[in-house]
């Protein structure tokens, strides 16, 4: 397994690569891997000749108050993990190679990238789109793999491909959870053990949203009151928000009808918690 640093390398492999005829899977992450990266090293070994996995903590994707500087780094750690799956190619790029003297360009999705985690992370899906377009004109994939846990991120991402014509298949894999629901996430190593406890919370809380609508419900206000019933009553937990809208274009829906994603985001602590669930109502 190759770790690449320089763009410059990494460009050179990818285009050789590919003149050769071979598939590139893709498996951007900001490290800190865990069992949901796995499953989409997993599947891009499965479906790649090649696997390239991008490892870069992405500075313009965090608020100024946010985690940028304490975001766990282990890249050792990583790399054992990446070897173990089979990936082929580490790409772990400098900020100043990424983000040189005089960068001014950035991708901006419109609406989409206002709403839900928007509202408390202004600029977040600006950095994300920027930097993912940045990686995918460096790295060329055929496919790239994402996890439905940053369902907000999915869509936003599928847009600016679709957007700006490029030439990446994206493939959207679902959400690996602990045993008590709670989805995989680098950011459940801040929560100490009585806040990992009260996380669990969560998927009860989307759950039951889901037994609702199985049942019939088609009121969004309705099952959100039920599920901030159940939220609530982990003191420790505070809702950022919870909301139901069009799995495909985040749309806000007045009544259950369709795909639909019920999404939310808490905050435990210090730490902020996204989860969601697509739900065929
Ligand atoms: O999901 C993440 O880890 C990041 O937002 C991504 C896609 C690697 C961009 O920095």
């Amino acid at each position: 397994m190759k770790i690449i640093r320089l763009i410059k390398e990494m460009s050179n492999f990818s285009c050789l690569s590919r003149q050769k005829g071979k598939t590139i899977g893709f498996i951007p992450t900001m490290g800190a891997l865990h069992a949901g990266h796995l499953s989409l090293i997993r599947c891009a070994r499965k479906e790649n000749d090649l696997v390239v996995v991008s490892i870069f903590v992405n500075p313009s994707q965090f608020g100024p108050k946010e985690d940028f500087k304490k975001y766990p780094r282990n890249l050792k750690k990583d790399a054992d993990l990446c070897k173990n799956e089979g990936v082929d190619v580490i790409f772990y790029p400098l900020v100043t190679g990424i983000y040189p003297a005089g960068f001014k360009t950035y991708v901006e999705v419109k609406e989409l990238s206002d709403m839900l985690c928007a509202k408390s992370r202004p600029g977040h899906f600006k950095g994300v789109a920027t930097v993912v377009t940045k990686l995918f004109n460096i790295v060329l994939p055929d496919t790239a793999y994402f996890g439905q846990k940053d369902a907000q991120q999915a869509v936003i991402i599928k847009r600016v491909v679709m957007d700006l014509n490029l030439a990446v298949r994206i493939k959207v894999m679902p959400i690996i959870r602990e045993k008590d629901g709670l989805a995989m996430s680098s950011r459940n190593a801040y929560l100490d053990k009585k806040e990992r406890k009260s996380a669990a919370v969560l998927y009860m809380g989307l759950k039951k949203a889901e037994g609702l609508i199985k049942k019939g419900a088609v009121n969004p206000q309705y099952i959100i009151r039920r599920m901030k019933n159940i939220i609530e009553k982990e003191r420790a937990v505070k809702i950022d928000y919870i909301s139901i809208v069009d799995a495909e274009d985040l749309r806000p829906l007045k009544r259950i009808k369709g795909k639909i994603l019920l999404a939310l985001a808490v905050r435990i602590g210090k730490v902020r918690l996204i989860d969601n669930l697509i739900i065929n109502g």
